[in-house]
């Protein structure tokens, strides 16, 4: 707006600076991500994800936790550009970094990706197949919903190291938790809200026990991970380090204060500013025609 007001009222002969007010205009909302952005060019994609979720995620709730974690994994190194789904080539790739995202969650995705390319080919990104097969995924299985604005691209790069730099580790005290997420312009209100998700728990007592929270219940996206970690019950060192700020810890006595609603309308503004981290957009990357390679 001021760039037009600017040129107006200098005249015609900022009529140079006006069309470079546009072309930086147009520059930056092409950078933006935007609901249905496959309306277009693809008009179907984001049914035929929304339709294999629905009919495969019932017979197996536990794919739903891999591909939201999935989704964080990618966002969190390199921005969400599906390198998480790389193979390795010359360089090991993020895939082969210890948290195991399960073979059964790549396949996934591949099998999302051969029916897109069969509806519209090298228009859907793998980067938005997973943002989108995450949201739809923890939808059915009862969880809450959250906006995934589309036209992420993918990236053409995907290192072992960084996934071992970016991705908060489970015995990570509050200042790594704090600076991991600050790294990716995500605040300690993020840090909470992007906790409280469905996760296997550790009882510290029995390290042999493995608590996996059933996702297939529709009660496992709910407010007893905050209660957990005020007990100091089943987590992680990362998990009670939230504890270990004020802020933190007030947050997460006012969510269980609050009503469900509260904490999935909460949820859902983290997850899209999640989605958002670094994304590629416009002509950046590319859109690979298969998951696990680069485009030759
Ligand atoms: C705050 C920092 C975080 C740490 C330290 C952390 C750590 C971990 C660890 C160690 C596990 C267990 C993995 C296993 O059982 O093999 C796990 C599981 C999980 N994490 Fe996180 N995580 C964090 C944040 C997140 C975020 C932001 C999300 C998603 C929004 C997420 C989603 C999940 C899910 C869904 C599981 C269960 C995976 C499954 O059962 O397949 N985590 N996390
Ligand atoms: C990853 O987890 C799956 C399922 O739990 C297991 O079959 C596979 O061997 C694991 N892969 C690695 C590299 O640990
Ligand atoms: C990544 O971390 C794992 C253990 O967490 C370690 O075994 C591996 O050597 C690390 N790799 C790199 C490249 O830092
Ligand atoms: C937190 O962990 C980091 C990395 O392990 C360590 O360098 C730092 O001293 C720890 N901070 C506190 C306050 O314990
Ligand atoms: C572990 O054991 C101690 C001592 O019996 C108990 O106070 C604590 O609540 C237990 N923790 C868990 C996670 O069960
Ligand atoms: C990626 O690696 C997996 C596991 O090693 C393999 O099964 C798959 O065929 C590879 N995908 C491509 C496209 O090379």
């Amino acid at each position: 707006m001021s760039c037009f007001l600017q040129a107006q009222m200098a005249g015609h002969s900022q009529f140079a600076t006006l069309m470079f007010c546009l072309a930086a205009f147009v520059g930056l909302s092409q950078a933006q991500l935007q609901l249905g952005f496959y309306a277009k060019s693809c008009p179907k994609s984001e049914k035929i994800i929304q339709d294999y979720v629905n009919e495969h995620i019932p017979n197996a709730p536990s794919l739903a936790a891999t591909l939201i974690r999935m989704h964080f994994h990618d966002c969190f190194v390199r921005g969400c550009d599906g390198s998480v789904l790389l193979n390795s080539s010359s360089n090991q790739a993020e895939k082969d970094a210890p948290p195991n995202l399960t073979v059964r969650g790549f396949d996934f995705i591949d099998r999302l990706k051969t029916l897109l390319e069969a509806e519209c080919p090298g228009v859907v990104s793998c980067a938005d197949i997973i943002a989108l097969a995450a949201r739809d995924s923890i939808v059915k299985t009862g969880g809450p919903f959250w906006k995934v604005p589309t036209g992420r691209r993918d990236g053409v790069i995907s290192r072992l190291a960084e996934a071992n730099n970016s991705i908060p580790p489970p015995f990570g005290n509050f200042t790594t938790l704090q600076t991991l997420f600050a790294n990716q312009g995500l605040d300690l209100k993020d840090l909470v809200l992007l906790s409280g998700k469905l996760k296997k728990c550790t009882n510290p007592n029995d390290t042999t026990t493995i608590v996996e929270m059933d996702p297939g219940s529709r009660n496992t996206f709910d407010l007893s991970y905050y209660t957990l970690v005020l007990k100091r019950r089943g987590l992680f060192e990362s998990d009670s380090a939230l504890l270990t700020n004020s802020f933190t810890k007030s947050l997460i006595t006012q969510l269980l204060q609050g009503s469900l609603q509260n904490f999935y309308t909460e949820f859902a503004l983290s997850m899209e500013k999640m989605g958002r981290i670094n994304v590629k957009t416009g002509s950046q990357g590319e859109i690979r025609k298969q998951c696990a390679v680069v485009n030759s």
